[in-house]
Protein backbone atom coordinates (compact mmCIF):
# COMPACT_ATOMS: atom_id res chain seq x y z
CA UNK A 1 0.00 0.00 0.00
CA UNK A 2 1.32 3.81 -0.75
CA UNK A 3 1.40 6.61 1.27
CA UNK A 4 -1.65 8.03 2.74
CA UNK A 5 -2.66 11.27 0.83
CA UNK A 6 -1.92 14.50 3.26
CA UNK A 7 -5.95 15.95 3.21
CA UNK A 8 -5.12 18.51 4.68
CA UNK A 9 -2.66 20.12 2.59
CA UNK A 10 -4.84 19.17 -0.70
CA UNK A 11 -7.40 21.29 0.79
CA UNK A 12 -5.70 23.86 2.27
CA UNK A 13 -4.24 24.21 -1.30
CA UNK A 14 -7.66 23.98 -3.02
CA UNK A 15 -9.63 26.08 -0.63
CA UNK A 16 -8.76 29.89 -2.36
CA UNK A 17 -10.62 27.95 -5.72
CA UNK A 18 -13.60 27.78 -3.78
CA UNK A 19 -13.29 30.80 -1.44
CA UNK A 20 -11.23 33.19 -3.49
CA UNK A 21 -9.03 34.22 -0.59
CA UNK A 22 -5.37 32.57 -0.83
CA UNK A 23 -5.50 33.31 2.94
CA UNK A 24 -7.79 30.74 3.43
CA UNK A 25 -4.99 28.34 2.14
CA UNK A 26 -2.75 29.69 5.41
CA UNK A 27 -6.02 29.28 7.75
CA UNK A 28 -7.23 25.72 6.80
CA UNK A 29 -3.07 24.55 6.95
CA UNK A 30 -2.52 26.30 10.52
CA UNK A 31 -5.82 24.20 11.78
CA UNK A 32 -4.61 21.07 10.38
CA UNK A 33 -0.55 21.60 11.58
CA UNK A 34 -1.60 23.31 14.94
CA UNK A 35 -4.77 21.55 16.15
CA UNK A 36 -4.27 18.48 14.95
CA UNK A 37 -6.88 17.01 13.25
CA UNK A 38 -6.87 13.95 11.62
CA UNK A 39 -7.47 13.32 7.84
CA UNK A 40 -11.32 12.58 8.86
CA UNK A 41 -12.11 15.39 10.55
CA UNK A 42 -9.68 17.76 8.16
CA UNK A 43 -12.40 17.95 5.19
CA UNK A 44 -15.44 18.32 7.39
CA UNK A 45 -13.77 21.89 8.93
CA UNK A 46 -12.97 22.96 5.45
CA UNK A 47 -16.50 22.11 3.86
CA UNK A 48 -17.74 24.13 7.06
CA UNK A 49 -15.46 27.01 5.65
CA UNK A 50 -16.20 26.96 2.44
CA UNK A 51 -19.95 26.93 2.55
CA UNK A 52 -20.52 30.29 3.73
CA UNK A 53 -18.46 31.42 0.95
CA UNK A 54 -20.08 29.13 -1.73
CA UNK A 55 -23.32 30.69 -0.81
CA UNK A 56 -21.82 34.03 -1.41
CA UNK A 57 -19.75 34.10 -4.13
CA UNK A 58 -23.16 34.26 -6.89
CA UNK A 59 -24.20 37.32 -4.73
CA UNK A 60 -24.32 41.10 -6.59
CA UNK A 61 -25.25 43.83 -3.93
CA UNK A 62 -27.13 45.94 -6.86
CA UNK A 63 -27.24 49.54 -5.24
CA UNK A 64 -24.41 52.12 -4.28
CA UNK A 65 -25.89 52.93 -0.78
CA UNK A 66 -27.08 51.32 2.00
CA UNK A 67 -29.73 53.53 3.45
CA UNK A 68 -33.02 51.67 3.93
CA UNK A 69 -33.90 48.35 4.53
CA UNK A 70 -36.77 49.39 2.18
CA UNK A 71 -34.74 49.65 -0.84
CA UNK A 72 -33.51 45.97 -0.33
CA UNK A 73 -34.73 42.86 -1.72
CA UNK A 74 -35.44 39.16 0.89
CA UNK A 75 -33.17 38.31 -1.93
CA UNK A 76 -30.16 41.46 -1.03
CA UNK A 77 -30.88 40.61 2.77
CA UNK A 78 -30.48 37.03 2.17
CA UNK A 79 -26.93 37.61 0.44
CA UNK A 80 -25.80 40.24 2.99
CA UNK A 81 -26.47 37.50 5.79
CA UNK A 82 -24.99 34.69 4.12
CA UNK A 83 -21.72 37.26 3.21
CA UNK A 84 -22.09 38.12 6.57
CA UNK A 85 -21.75 34.47 7.60
CA UNK A 86 -18.45 33.96 6.72
CA UNK A 87 -17.53 37.33 7.98
CA UNK A 88 -18.93 35.67 11.29
CA UNK A 89 -16.50 33.02 11.03
CA UNK A 90 -13.08 35.24 10.26
CA UNK A 91 -13.51 37.07 12.80
CA UNK A 92 -13.46 34.31 15.13
CA UNK A 93 -10.15 33.26 13.70
CA UNK A 94 -6.80 34.91 15.09
CA UNK A 95 -5.94 35.85 11.59
CA UNK A 96 -8.94 38.20 10.80
CA UNK A 97 -7.59 40.75 7.79
CA UNK A 98 -8.41 40.63 3.98
CA UNK A 99 -7.40 42.45 1.20
CA UNK A 100 -10.85 42.84 -0.15
CA UNK A 101 -10.90 47.01 0.49
CA UNK A 102 -6.64 47.35 0.31
CA UNK A 103 -6.61 50.98 -1.03
CA UNK A 104 -9.77 52.48 -0.24
CA UNK A 105 -11.09 54.90 2.04
CA UNK A 106 -13.86 54.60 4.70
CA UNK A 107 -15.02 57.54 6.74
CA UNK A 108 -16.70 57.63 9.54
CA UNK A 109 -19.15 60.61 10.02
CA UNK A 110 -20.75 60.67 13.37
CA UNK A 111 -22.86 63.68 14.37
CA UNK A 112 -24.37 61.27 17.39
CA UNK A 113 -23.27 59.22 19.68
CA UNK A 114 -22.16 55.73 19.24
CA UNK A 115 -20.24 53.06 20.42
CA UNK A 116 -21.00 49.83 19.10
CA UNK A 117 -22.10 51.12 15.13
CA UNK A 118 -18.83 53.18 14.64
CA UNK A 119 -15.99 51.00 16.67
CA UNK A 120 -17.33 47.83 14.74
CA UNK A 121 -17.38 49.91 11.42
CA UNK A 122 -13.89 51.05 12.08
CA UNK A 123 -13.10 47.59 13.34
CA UNK A 124 -14.91 46.02 9.57
CA UNK A 125 -13.02 48.16 7.54
CA UNK A 126 -9.97 47.80 9.16
CA UNK A 127 -10.16 43.98 8.98
CA UNK A 128 -10.83 44.70 4.85
CA UNK A 129 -7.81 46.87 5.00
CA UNK A 130 -9.38 50.13 4.24
CA UNK A 131 -7.86 53.53 5.18
CA UNK A 132 -10.46 54.35 8.32
CA UNK A 133 -10.58 57.80 9.40
CA UNK A 134 -12.76 58.77 12.05
CA UNK A 135 -13.87 62.15 11.86
CA UNK A 136 -13.86 64.25 14.97
CA UNK A 137 -17.25 65.91 14.80
CA UNK A 138 -17.18 67.94 18.07
CA UNK A 139 -13.81 69.66 17.21
CA UNK A 140 -14.79 70.14 13.23
CA UNK A 141 -15.96 73.35 11.84
CA UNK A 142 -19.56 71.86 12.05
CA UNK A 143 -19.21 73.86 15.23
CA UNK A 144 -18.05 77.51 13.02
CA UNK A 145 -21.50 76.68 11.49
CA UNK A 146 -20.77 74.99 8.50
CA UNK A 147 -24.06 72.95 7.25
CA UNK A 148 -24.19 69.24 6.77
CA UNK A 149 -23.80 69.21 2.87
CA UNK A 150 -21.00 71.38 2.83
CA UNK A 151 -19.22 69.12 5.45
CA UNK A 152 -20.06 66.41 3.29
CA UNK A 153 -18.95 68.22 0.34
CA UNK A 154 -15.44 68.79 1.78
CA UNK A 155 -15.49 65.72 3.02
CA UNK A 156 -16.07 64.14 -0.69
CA UNK A 157 -13.38 66.42 -2.30
CA UNK A 158 -10.88 64.03 -0.40
CA UNK A 159 -12.57 61.19 -2.25
CA UNK A 160 -13.69 59.00 -0.13
CA UNK A 161 -14.90 55.65 -1.20
CA UNK A 162 -17.46 54.69 1.11
CA UNK A 163 -18.56 57.36 3.87
CA UNK A 164 -20.85 56.07 7.24
CA UNK A 165 -22.92 58.63 8.25
CA UNK A 166 -25.28 58.84 11.93
CA UNK A 167 -27.17 62.30 11.65
CA UNK A 168 -30.26 63.23 14.66
CA UNK A 169 -32.48 64.36 11.47
CA UNK A 170 -34.73 61.58 9.59
CA UNK A 171 -33.71 61.54 5.69
CA UNK A 172 -30.69 64.06 6.17
CA UNK A 173 -28.08 60.89 4.91
CA UNK A 174 -30.24 60.14 1.96
CA UNK A 175 -30.20 63.99 1.56
CA UNK A 176 -26.19 63.58 1.60
CA UNK A 177 -26.28 60.51 -0.65
CA UNK A 178 -27.22 62.91 -3.07
CA UNK A 179 -24.32 65.09 -2.97
CA UNK A 180 -21.28 63.01 -2.89
CA UNK A 181 -19.76 60.72 -5.51
CA UNK A 182 -18.98 57.72 -3.07
CA UNK A 183 -20.93 55.39 -1.51
CA UNK A 184 -23.32 55.95 1.83
CA UNK A 185 -24.10 53.81 4.53
CA UNK A 186 -26.95 55.26 6.95
CA UNK A 187 -26.02 54.22 10.37
CA UNK A 188 -29.00 55.83 11.85
CA UNK A 189 -30.88 58.57 10.86
CA UNK A 190 -33.14 60.18 13.89
CA UNK A 191 -36.19 58.05 14.30
CA UNK A 192 -36.24 56.26 11.11
CA UNK A 193 -33.62 53.82 9.88
CA UNK A 194 -30.53 52.11 11.22
CA UNK A 195 -30.32 49.24 8.46
CA UNK A 196 -26.96 47.38 9.18
CA UNK A 197 -28.83 47.13 13.05
CA UNK A 198 -31.48 45.21 11.34
CA UNK A 199 -29.00 43.27 9.16
CA UNK A 200 -27.41 42.24 12.62
CA UNK A 201 -30.46 41.62 14.62
CA UNK A 202 -31.40 39.15 11.53
CA UNK A 203 -28.25 37.46 11.74
CA UNK A 204 -28.05 36.43 15.20
CA UNK A 205 -31.56 35.33 14.72
CA UNK A 206 -30.66 32.94 12.33
CA UNK A 207 -27.48 32.05 13.35
CA UNK A 208 -29.76 30.59 16.89
CA UNK A 209 -33.34 29.86 15.78
CA UNK A 210 -31.96 28.45 11.90
CA UNK A 211 -34.25 30.62 10.46
CA UNK A 212 -36.07 33.42 10.06
CA UNK A 213 -39.57 32.34 8.22
CA UNK A 214 -42.38 31.23 10.79
CA UNK A 215 -40.33 32.76 13.75
CA UNK A 216 -43.19 35.06 16.13
CA UNK A 217 -40.68 38.55 17.07
CA UNK A 218 -42.16 40.89 20.03
CA UNK A 219 -40.48 44.30 19.67
CA UNK A 220 -41.17 46.01 22.82
CA UNK A 221 -40.84 49.40 24.34
CA UNK A 222 -40.63 52.72 22.75
CA UNK A 223 -41.24 52.06 19.32
CA UNK A 224 -42.19 56.22 18.83
CA UNK A 225 -38.89 57.04 18.75
CA UNK A 226 -36.68 53.47 17.41
CA UNK A 227 -34.74 53.86 14.29
CA UNK A 228 -34.20 49.96 15.07
CA UNK A 229 -38.23 49.10 15.63
CA UNK A 230 -38.54 50.54 12.07
CA UNK A 231 -35.81 48.83 10.13
CA UNK A 232 -36.49 45.24 12.06
CA UNK A 233 -40.28 45.48 11.21
CA UNK A 234 -39.10 45.80 7.43
CA UNK A 235 -36.46 43.39 7.99
CA UNK A 236 -38.51 40.52 9.68
CA UNK A 237 -41.66 40.84 7.24
CA UNK A 238 -39.81 40.60 4.08
CA UNK A 239 -38.24 37.37 5.61
CA UNK A 240 -41.66 36.31 6.77
CA UNK A 241 -41.41 36.69 10.57
CA UNK A 242 -44.69 37.87 12.07
CA UNK A 243 -44.09 40.79 14.00
CA UNK A 244 -45.68 42.28 17.23
CA UNK A 245 -45.05 45.43 18.26
CA UNK A 246 -45.69 46.09 22.40
CA UNK A 247 -45.45 49.46 23.95
CA UNK A 248 -47.52 52.10 26.09
CA UNK A 249 -49.83 53.91 23.52
CA UNK A 250 -47.60 57.40 24.41
CA UNK A 251 -44.80 55.19 22.63
CA UNK A 252 -46.17 54.41 20.01
CA UNK A 253 -46.74 56.47 16.63
CA UNK A 254 -50.00 57.43 15.58
CA UNK A 255 -51.89 54.41 13.44
CA UNK A 256 -49.06 52.13 14.28
CA UNK A 257 -50.41 49.19 12.46
CA UNK A 258 -49.18 51.18 9.39
CA UNK A 259 -45.94 49.99 10.52
CA UNK A 260 -46.60 46.52 9.28
CA UNK A 261 -46.48 44.84 12.71
CA UNK A 262 -49.37 43.64 14.96
CA UNK A 263 -50.29 46.19 17.99
CA UNK A 264 -50.02 44.88 21.61
CA UNK A 265 -50.61 47.78 24.35
CA UNK A 266 -49.77 44.85 27.16
CA UNK A 267 -46.25 43.33 27.48
CA UNK A 268 -47.79 39.80 28.86
CA UNK A 269 -49.95 39.63 25.73
CA UNK A 270 -47.27 40.97 23.36
CA UNK A 271 -44.82 38.57 24.37
CA UNK A 272 -46.72 35.37 24.61
CA UNK A 273 -45.75 32.44 22.03
CA UNK A 274 -43.25 34.29 20.78
CA UNK A 275 -39.51 32.69 20.00
CA UNK A 276 -37.70 36.48 20.34
CA UNK A 277 -37.57 39.39 22.43
CA UNK A 278 -36.60 42.74 21.00
CA UNK A 279 -36.13 45.14 23.78
CA UNK A 280 -35.95 48.54 22.91
CA UNK A 281 -34.09 51.38 24.86
CA UNK A 282 -36.19 54.55 26.47
CA UNK A 283 -35.12 57.01 23.63
CA UNK A 284 -35.50 60.32 26.63
CA UNK A 285 -32.79 62.08 24.34
CA UNK A 286 -35.71 62.74 21.43
CA UNK A 287 -38.26 63.14 24.13
CA UNK A 288 -39.91 66.31 24.03
CA UNK A 289 -42.46 66.23 26.76
CA UNK A 290 -43.34 63.29 29.29
CA UNK A 291 -44.73 59.88 27.70
CA UNK A 292 -44.05 58.13 31.00
CA UNK A 293 -45.00 58.82 34.40
CA UNK A 294 -41.50 57.54 35.75
CA UNK A 295 -38.84 55.09 34.95
CA UNK A 296 -40.25 52.99 37.81
CA UNK A 297 -43.85 52.56 36.51
CA UNK A 298 -42.20 51.98 33.17
CA UNK A 299 -40.41 49.36 34.48
CA UNK A 300 -43.07 47.60 36.42
CA UNK A 301 -45.00 47.78 33.53
CA UNK A 302 -42.99 47.30 30.27
CA UNK A 303 -39.20 46.35 32.08
CA UNK A 304 -38.37 42.74 30.62
CA UNK A 305 -38.23 41.10 33.95
CA UNK A 306 -38.32 36.85 34.83
CA UNK A 307 -42.73 36.86 35.14
CA UNK A 308 -43.07 38.84 31.81
CA UNK A 309 -40.56 36.26 29.98
CA UNK A 310 -42.58 33.67 31.16
CA UNK A 311 -45.09 33.92 28.44
CA UNK A 312 -42.75 33.47 25.75
CA UNK A 313 -41.45 30.43 24.35
CA UNK A 314 -39.46 28.69 27.16
CA UNK A 315 -36.41 28.55 24.49
CA UNK A 316 -37.11 32.51 22.95
CA UNK A 317 -34.25 34.39 22.72
CA UNK A 318 -33.69 37.89 24.48
CA UNK A 319 -32.38 40.82 22.47
CA UNK A 320 -31.36 44.24 22.76
CA UNK A 321 -29.65 46.40 20.52
CA UNK A 322 -27.96 48.57 23.25
CA UNK A 323 -27.24 50.98 25.00
CA UNK A 324 -29.27 49.16 27.39
CA UNK A 325 -30.80 50.98 30.65
CA UNK A 326 -30.48 48.04 33.11
CA UNK A 327 -33.94 48.47 35.10
CA UNK A 328 -35.61 50.76 32.94
CA UNK A 329 -36.52 48.52 30.09
CA UNK A 330 -34.76 44.86 31.07
CA UNK A 331 -33.88 43.52 34.33
CA UNK A 332 -30.08 43.40 34.57
CA UNK A 333 -30.77 39.34 35.36
CA UNK A 334 -32.54 39.39 32.12
CA UNK A 335 -29.66 40.86 30.19
CA UNK A 336 -27.12 37.61 31.46
CA UNK A 337 -29.67 34.92 30.60
CA UNK A 338 -27.73 32.21 29.01
CA UNK A 339 -30.33 32.70 26.20
CA UNK A 340 -29.84 36.46 26.25
CA UNK A 341 -27.91 36.93 22.52
CA UNK A 342 -27.38 40.58 23.72
CA UNK A 343 -23.09 39.95 23.58
CA UNK A 344 -23.99 38.18 20.34
CA UNK A 345 -25.63 40.86 18.96
CA UNK A 346 -22.70 43.27 19.54
CA UNK A 347 -20.41 40.58 17.30
CA UNK A 348 -22.27 40.17 14.43
CA UNK A 349 -22.29 43.73 14.17
CA UNK A 350 -18.83 43.86 13.19
CA UNK A 351 -19.67 40.67 10.42
CA UNK A 352 -22.67 42.62 9.40
CA UNK A 353 -20.73 45.78 9.09
CA UNK A 354 -17.85 44.00 6.81
CA UNK A 355 -20.12 42.21 4.96
CA UNK A 356 -21.94 45.66 3.96
CA UNK A 357 -18.74 47.05 3.03
CA UNK A 358 -17.72 44.49 0.43
CA UNK A 359 -20.79 44.28 -0.74
CA UNK A 360 -20.85 48.21 -1.78
CA UNK A 361 -16.72 47.43 -2.79
CA UNK A 362 -17.73 45.57 -5.54
CA UNK A 363 -19.80 48.27 -6.80
CA UNK A 364 -17.18 51.00 -6.61
CA UNK A 365 -15.22 52.16 -9.72
CA UNK A 366 -12.14 49.62 -10.16
CA UNK A 367 -10.35 51.98 -12.09
N1 LIG B 1 -27.31 49.90 18.68
C1 LIG B 1 -26.60 51.02 18.38
O1 LIG B 1 -26.79 51.66 17.33
O2 LIG B 1 -25.66 51.33 19.31
P1 LIG B 1 -24.73 52.64 19.29
O3 LIG B 1 -25.63 53.83 19.47
O4 LIG B 1 -23.76 52.44 20.43
O5 LIG B 1 -24.03 52.70 17.96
Amino acid sequence: MGPMPDYGLVTALLAPVYTGYFQDSIILWRHHRNQGLSAVQFPTIARLLMIPAQASTDFVYPHRHLLSIEDLTPADINGLLDLADKSAEINRDVRKKRDTLRGRTVINLFFEASTRTQSSFELAGKRLSADVMNMAVKSSSINKGETLIDTAMTLNAMRPDILIVRHHAAGAVELLSQKVDCSVVNAGDGSHQHPTQALLDALTIRRNKGRIEGLTVAICGDILHSRVARSNIMLLNALGARVRIVAPTTLLPPSPERLGAEVFTFMEQGIEGADVVMMLRLQRERMTGSYVPSTREYFHFFGLDQEKLAYAKPDALVMHPGPMNRGVEIASSMAELPRSVIQEQVEMGVAVRMAVLEALSYQLPKE
